[in-house]
C-alpha cells in the first residue's frame, strides 16, 4: 500500500534529471512468485542538470544486491524507490530484484495472466519492474535477456541469440522505461510480412493463445494498412525488422504502444465474425492504428514529462481519426466522434473532474488517461489543421519530425512548428492546452436589406481548475442557404477570437439560414435561438452533411427536453423530417442509422441542467421510450422496405458498406421490436449468422421481455468464449428497464463467470450499470450503492480500473437532493475505506470537492 498523504506533482516543477544512461542491460530470470530482474546501467552526468542527489524509483521490489562500478552501494530505501551515494563522474550500477509477478492483481509492472508472463509499464510501471529513473524524459537503448523455459519469450527491438531456456533482444532505439515490455508464454504466432516503401522488409507477428488463430486475420490486414496509410499519409516509416503485437485477456486499458512490441487488450484485437460485432472491428482497425502511428507520435518522439501526455494522444487520436476517415466514411466517423465527445468529454469538462488538455498537477497520473487529454486533445488538433491549412500542417508535422526525432518534447514545442512554419503567433490557440472547460457559443443574427451579420459571444464556465477562462481561438466552419435550400455561400472558416464579435455578410437577395459549426469545426457548445421550422429545414437541405445530421439531433434533443421538462408530445416535424431521409434511398445506410440515434439520457440530463432545471432520470427515460414508440408508429409504413433494404447477402465482411446496412437493419429492428412484439428479432436470431446480427436481435428479445430462452442458449453457445461472455453480461444489464437493471447487475456479480480480477468482466458488468442513466441513477441509490459495494472490494485488487470507473459519480451534483444524498453517501463510504489506493483517494477527493 501507498503513503497516507498523497503528494501533488506540480508541472512548474520539473526538472531534468541529474544523469543520463548510456545503456540498460537487463536480464529475467522468470519465476511466477519469484522473478529476478538484474540490471546494469551506464549513468553519466547530465551537463544540463541542476545537482541532485541520486534517486531511482522502486515499489514493491525487494532488493537483493546493489553496486556502484563492482562495490556494494551505499543506498538508503524509501516508500517510492531509494538514493544512493554515487561518484561525481560516470558510474555503473548494478542491481539485482526480485519480483511476484504471480500476485500482480493490479496489472503494472510484470504480471501474469492466464499463464503468460506481460508488462504494462505506461505512466509508472517500470519502477514494479526494477530500480529506474522512471520518467519519459530519461530514454536509453535496451538490450533485454529472458531465462526462462517457456517456447515464446519476447521482449522490444530486434530479436537476438535465442537457445535453450534463453532468448535476447536488442533495441536499438533510445526510449523511456514506459514503453519497454516483456511477453513469455506459451503463445502461437499468425506471422506475415511487410517491406516499407524504402525496401526494408519486417516481419509481422500477431501473438495470441492457442486455440485463438481463427482471430488474427483482421487485425493483421488492419496493422498492413496502418503501415501503409503512414508512410503516404505522414511519411513514416517503421525502423525495425520485426513488429510484434501480443493479445492478453487481462488488460486494464485498450493497449499499449511499447517499441516494437505492443502489447493489447484481446478485445481490442481478436475478431471473428462469429464473435465480434462490427463496431468491434471498426474499434480493433482504429486501436490498432493507433499504437502503430504511437511509433512516431509518442515513441520516435516521446513527452518531457506526464504533464504532455496530449502531446503524444492527442496526435495519435488525431492521427487514427483521419486513418478511419480514409479507410471508412469520413462524414459517418465524424459524427460518431461527436457524439462520443458529447457523451464522454463534455460532461467531464463542465463537472469536478474538469482539467486542461494539459493539466499542471495530478496526485496519480494513471487518473489522467481522460477523453479530455485524448478526444479533447485530438479535437485542438483537428482545430489547429482547419486554421493553418492542410499544406501548413503538413510542412508543420515535417518540421516536427525533423526538429524532435529522438527527443522528450512539450506542447511549447509542438506549437513552435506551427508557428515557425506559418509565422502565426499561437498564444491566444495555446489556451485551449492550459484552460479547462467547454466554450458555450452563443449567436444572434441581423438582417438588414441585403446585408447579414452573424454576432457571437463566447463564454467559459469558470471550475476549480481555469477560475478566469479567458476567450479562445475558435474555428467556426458555416456556410449560407436560400430560403429555397440553394447554398448562396459555401463553407467558410470565421475565426473567433473575442468574447463578442461580429461577421457581416453583404449583397444577400434573402435572408440566408446559416448552417453553422459545420464538420464540428470546434469543440464547443453551440446555443442559438432556432425555431422547429428552421431545423426541420436544415434536416432536410443542409448541404452539408455534419450540420444535417446535427439539425435532426437538434429537433430530437428539443422535443426530448420538453416531453422530459414538461410533459409535451412528440414534435411532429422531428418525426416527419426523419422519415423524410430514411426514405431517401441516395443517403449512406450508416449515416441514416445515425440519423435515428438520440441524443444521450445522460446528454440530456447534462442539458437541462445547463438550462437551470434539475432532471429526474425516469421521466428522461420516460421521454426517450415515448419517443421511440412514437417514430416505430410513424415509420410503420417504412419499416419493412428498409429492413429489406438494408439486407446484406453477400459473405459476412466487416467493411463500412456491409456495416453500415447492419447499423440501420439493427436501428428498424428496434424499432419494429416495438410493433410486432419481438417476432421479427426472433426470427433474425434464430438464423443469424454472425454477431452483429445475432446480438442485436438479442438485445431487442431483451427490452422487448421475451429473452428468457435465447439469453440461456446464447450463453450455452458461446460459455467458451470470454470476449463473448463479456457482451452477454453488459446486455442483459443495458436492455434492462429502469426498475430490473440494478437487480439484473447485481444477480450477474453472483454469477460464476463473474471475476472481478478481470478488468473487462468487471466493466462488462459494473460499466454497464453505470450506462443505465436511470438505472445507475435510481431515486433509492440502490445503483449508487451497488456500484460503491464493488469500487471498495476492487480498490485493493486493482486501483487503476477501481478509479477510472469511480468517474461514473462524476455528475452526482446534477440530480434531485434525494439522489445527491444518496450518491454523497455511497462517495463518502468510498473515501472511508481504510488503506485506499492513492489512485482511488485523488478521484473520490475530486469528485466530492
Ligand atoms: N498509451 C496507451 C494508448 O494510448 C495507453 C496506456 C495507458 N495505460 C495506463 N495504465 N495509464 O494506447
Ligand atoms: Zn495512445
Amino acid at each position: 500500500m501507498r503513503d497516507a498523504a498523497p503528494q501533488t506533482i506540480l508541472l512548474s516543477d520539473y526538472t531534468p534529471f541529474g544523469w543520463q544512461l548510456e545503456k540498460v542491460e537487463l536480464t529475467f530470470i522468470l519465476a511466477p512468485r519469484a522473478t529476478r530482474v538484474k540490471s546494469r546501467i551506464a549513468f553519466v552526468p547530465n551537463p544540463g542538470a541542476p545537482a541532485q542527489d541520486f534517486f531511482l524509483h522502486g515499489e514493491e521490489l525487494t532488493l537483493i544486491s546493489a553496486t556502484i562500478d563492482g562495490t556494494p552501494a551505499d543506498t538508503h530505501l524509501t516508500s517510492e524507490g531509494l538514493t544512493a551515494k554515487v561518484p561525481d563522474g560516470a558510474f555503473t550500477w548494478e542491481a539485482e530484484v526480485e519480483i511476484d509477478p504471480a500476485n500482480n492483481t493490479a496489472l503494472e509492472g510484470l504480471y501474469m495472466s492466464n499463464g503468460m508472463y506481460c508488462t504494462q509499464c505506461e505512466a509508472e510501471g517500470f519502477r514494479k519492474i526494477t530500480y529506474y529513473p522512471d520518467r519519459p524524459d530519461v530514454m536509453s537503448v535496451f538490450s533485454v535477456r529472458i531465462e526462462g523455459d517457456l517456447p515464446v519469450m519476447l521482449s522490444n527491438g530486434n530479436p537476438g541469440k535465442k537457445g535453450d531456456g534463453f532468448a535476447e533482444w536488442h533495441d536499438p532505439w533510445p526510449k523511456p522505461a514506459y514503453l519497454f515490455a516483456l511477453v513469455a508464454g506459451e503463445l502461437v504466432a499468425h506471422s506475415d510480412h511487410f517491406t516499407t516503401r524504402s525496401g526494408k522488409p519486417v516481419d509481422l507477428n500477431l501473438w495470441v493463445r492457442p486455440g485463438d488463430e481463427g482471430k488474427c486475420a483482421f487485425g493483421m490486414e488492419a496493422l498492413k494498412k496502418s503501415m501503409t496509410w503512414d508512410e503516404e499519409v505522414y511519411g513514416r516509416e517503421y525502423d525495425l525488422d520485426v513488429f510484434n503485437i501480443v493479445a492478453v485477456d487481462d488488460f486494464n486499458m485498450g493497449a499499449m504502444e511499447n517499441k516494437g512490441l505492443n502489447i493489447f487488450n484481446s478485445s481490442a484485437v481478436l475478431a471473428s465474425p462469429e464473435t465480434s460485432t462490427d463496431m468491434n472491428f471498426e474499434r480493433i482497425e482504429a486501436i490498432i492504428a493507433h499504437e502503430y502511428f504511437h511509433n512516431w507520435t509518442g515513441n520516435r518522439i516521446t513527452c518531457r514529462d506526464w504533464f504532455q501526455l496530449c502531446l503524444k494522444e492527442g496526435l495519435t487520436v488525431f492521427r487514427d481519426a483521419q486513418f478511419t476517415s480514409d479507410m471508412r466514411s469520413a462524414p459517418v466517423k465524424r459524427i460518431q466522434d461527436t457524439i462520443d465527445l458529447r457523451a464522454r468529454q463534455f460532461p467531464e469538462d463542465s463537472g469536478p473532474l474538469a482539467h486542461p488538455v494539459r493539466p499542471d498537477h495530478y496526485q496519480e497520473i494513471n487518473n489522467f488517461y481522460t477523453a479530455t487529454v485524448y478526444e479533447k486533445g485530438a479535437e485542438v488538433i483537428g482545430m489547429l489543421k482547419t486554421l493553418v491549412g492542410d499544406d501548413a500542417y503538413k510542412a508543420a508535422l515535417d518540421l516536427y519530425f525533423d526538429r524532435h526525432d529522438g527527443q522528450a518534447c512539450t506542447i511549447e514545442d509542438w506549437l513552435k512548428v506551427f508557428e515557425d512554419t506559418t509565422g502565426r503567433d499561437l498564444t491566444q490557440f495555446k489556451r485551449w492546452y492550459t484552460q479547462a472547460g467547454t466554450p458555450r457559443v452563443t449567436v444572434s443574427e441581423a438582417w438588414d436589406d441585403g446585408t447579414y451579420t452573424l454576432t457571437f459571444r463566447q463564454e467559459t464556465k469558470p471550475s476549480a481548475a481555469t477560475p478566469a477562462p479567458q476567450p479562445q481561438v475558435i474555428p467556426m466552419a458555416l456556410g449560407l442557404l436560400n430560403p429555397n435550400g440553394d447554398e448562396v455561400r459555401p463553407t467558410e472558416v470565421l475565426e473567433i477570437t473575442q468574447a463578442e464579435q461580429s461577421f457581416v455578410f453583404e449583397d444577400l437577395a434573402s435572408k440566408p439560414v446559416p448552417s453553422l459549426l459545420r464538420g464540428f469545426s470546434a469543440p464547443v457548445t453551440l446555443d442559438r435561438e432556432s425555431t422547429t421550422e428552421e431545423r426541420a429545414f436544415l434536416l432536410a437541405h443542409d448541404t452539408d452533411s455534419f450540420t444535417r445530421w446535427e439539425a435532426g439531433n437538434a429537433l430530437a434533443r428539443q422535443t426530448l427536453l420538453d416531453m422530459a421538462a414538461k410533459g409535451a408530445a412528440p414534435e411532429p416535424a422531428y418525426l416527419d423530417g426523419i422519415q423524410a431521409v430514411l426514405r431517401d434511398a441516395s443517403l449512406d445506410p450508416a449515416y441514416r442509422a445515425l440519423m435515428l440515434a438520440l441524443p444521450t439520457q445522460s446528454d440530456l440530463a447534462g442539458t437541462l441542467k445547463d438550462k437551470g432545471i434539475t432532471p429526474d432520470p425516469d421521466a428522461i427515460w420516460q421521454a426517450v421510450e415515448t419517443l421511440r414508440q412514437a417514430l416505430a408508429e410513424h415509420l410503420q409504413d417504412l419499416l419493412p422496405r428498409l429492413a429489406a433494404e438494408t439486407h446484406v447477402d453477400a459473405p459476412y465482411s466487416p467493411d463500412a458498406e456491409q456495416a453500415g446496412k447492419r447499423a440501420l437493419g439493427g436501428a428498424v429492428l428496434r424499432l419494429l421490436t416495438r410493433l410486432d412484439g419481438g417476432k421479427a428479432a426472433a426470427a433474425q436470431y434464430a438464423k443469424a449468422d454472425n454477431m452483429t446480427l445475432q446480438l442485436s436481435a438479442l438485445g431487442c428479445l431483451i427490452s422487448a421481455g421475451k429473452d428468457e430462452a435465447e439469453v440461456q442458449a446464447f450463453y450455452d453457445q458461446w460459455k467458451h468464449d470470454r470476449l463473448v461472455i463479456d457482451k452477454w453480461f453488459g446486455l442483459q444489464i443495458m436492455q434492462a428497464t429502469p426498475e430490473a437493471s440494478v437487480p439484473t447487475a447485481k444477480a450477474l456479480t453472483e454469477h460464476p463467470d463473474f471475476n472481478m480480477k478481470n478488468p473487462n468482466r468487471f466493466r462488462a458488468t459494473l460499466g454497464a450499470l453505470a450506462g443505465h442513466h436511470a438505472g445507475f441513477h435510481a431515486a433509492d441509490g440502490s445503483g449508487y450503492a451497488l456500484l460503491a459495494d464493488w469500487l471498495i472490494r476492487l480498490d485493493p485488487v486493482n486501483p487503476q480500473t477501481t478509479a477510472r470507473m469511480s468517474t461514473a459519480f462524476q455528475t452526482w451534483t446534477r440530480y434531485d437532493a434525494g439522489r445527491q444524498a444518496h450518491a454523497r453517501a455511497a462517495l463518502e463510504r468510498i473515501a472511508a475505506t481504510p488503506g485506499l489506493s492513492r489512485d482511488t483517494t485523488e478521484m473520490v477527493q475530486r469528485i466530492l470537492a
